[in-house]
């Protein structure tokens, strides 16, 4: 077994949402040890925290420069390889590129800026780099979903002609329908989270998984959203035609006012051969749908996988593994691009679906705000 990866944290702290989810996850597959922190800018609340999960305080830091300029001051073998950034969105850019122009490989949380532009400079400093950078788009690690790109990839569903994607959550009906609350919010503020709320935040996450799983690229979209109040900057409810090509088109649905929905992703992808089916919330089932024949439901942990699902699950067939695993295989994608071992194209989403993604929030936002026309995304 080859030295734990030294990890470093920036965000998720305990009042986070999502840093739960990768100190779990990294720690899955055992290939990392997180050694160094700023779970939140708070340095008394970044130290208590750190106490509370048992972590040395020596090298939990009061903020993000000292992180790094204390980090970069020890030997090599001892320094933070790669650093994971939980932060609000705002804080995505100017941190990876400051890592990146540092040597060290990065976890980034999407959306993985706030602009194209953005996303694009960060691009260049990748490159210029050389070391990894891996985008946590989470449901792109569940082996249902590598089971289904792999087989569209194998031709299982003949020539692609109609995508859904849909996404919908019910918890910004809480916050958005009292005036003090939705100016609260950092997902509300286009300061901290970007042009888009939902798009942005959940929308996505769609985009990324019919770009991940059908293997094609979205060449056009045309949206339509929702605001709610005349006051609110940010989109909460959004429609997106898509076009993948001349002859496959469909739409992408998001919602944070979907009522009483939960983290309901979902995706169908329809060929001329059949159609997959699969949802987030229920991630161990994968349905092949046929004209012809009964339907089919593929499940994690059977030889009849491919080996890059197969690869993803760590039971035997029959124990459900969930998104602590879909992350953790993420986590484990990337450590072997850091330790230059083989792994799979598609195991962790990459710069490119970040600079993607980041285009695709854009436009969803140029077309809904220039009177709901057809925006082009680039050919990247
Ligand atoms: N992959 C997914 O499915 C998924 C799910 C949820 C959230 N996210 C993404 O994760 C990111 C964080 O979302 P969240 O819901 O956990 O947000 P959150 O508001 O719950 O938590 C943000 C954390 O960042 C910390 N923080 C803020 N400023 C900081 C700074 N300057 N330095 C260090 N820490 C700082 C806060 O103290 C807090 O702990 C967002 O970009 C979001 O889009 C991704």
């Amino acid at each position: 077994m080859p030295k734990k990866l030294r990890l470093g944290v920036l965000g998720g702290s305990g009042d986070s949402l999502i840093g739960i989810l990768h100190r779990v996850a990294s720690q899955i597959n055992d290939n990392y040890e997180i050694v160094a922190a700023v779970f939140t800018p708070d340095f008394e609340r970044n130290k208590a925290f750190a106490s509370e999960i048992d972590m040395p305080l020596d090298r939990v830091y009061s903020d993000f420069d000292t992180f790094v300029v204390e980090e970069m001051g020890l030997p090599e073998n001892e320094r933070v390889q790669v650093c994971a950034i939980l932060t609000p969105n705002y804080l995505h850019y100017p941190m990876a590129l400051k890592l990146l122009e540092n040597g060290f490989h990065v976890i980034c949380e999407k959306p993985m800026t706030t602009t194209l532009q953005e996303a694009k400079e960060l691009q260049t400093a990748h490159k210029n780099a050389g070391t990894v950078f891996a985008l946590t788009h989470t449901y792109t690690g569940y082996p249902m979903v590598r089971q289904m790109r792999e087989m569209i990839k194998a031709g299982v569903l003949g020539k692609i002609h109609k995508v859904d994607a849909v996404y919908y959550q019910g918890w910004i009906n809480t916050i958005i329908h009292d005036k003090e609350k939705r100016a609260s919010v950092w997902r509300l503020d286009p300061e901290k989270a970007g042009v888009s709320s939902c798009m942005g935040d959940i929308g996505v996450h769609a985009f990324n998984m019919l770009e991940y799983t059908t293997g094609l690229k979205v060449k056009s979209i045309l949206s339509d959203f929702n605001y709610l109040y005349n006051d609110n900057p940010m989109d909460i409810d959004g429609t997106v035609l898509v076009r993948m090509g001349d002859h496959v088109k469909g739409v992408i649905r998001a919602s944070q006012v979907a009522t009483g929905e939960e983290n309901g992703l979902a995706i169908s992808i329809y060929g001329e051969k059949g159609a997959f089916k699969w949802q987030q919330e229920d991630p161990n089932f994968l349905y092949l749908l046929s004209d012809t024949e009964p339907t089919k439901i593929y499940k994690p942990g059977h030889a009849y996988n491919s080996a890059f699902s197969l690869d993803g699950t760590k039971l035997p067939a029959g124990h459900p593994e969930g998104i602590f695993d879909a992350m953790a295989n993420i986590y484990k994608g990337a450590a072997k691009a850091i330790r230059n071992q083989e792994y799979n194209d598609g195991e962790f989403p990459t710069m490119l679906d970040g600079v993607r993604g980041m285009d695709f929030i854009e436009a969803t936002v140029a077309s809904h705000k220039g009177g709901n026309v057809w925006v082009d995304l680039e050919n990247q």
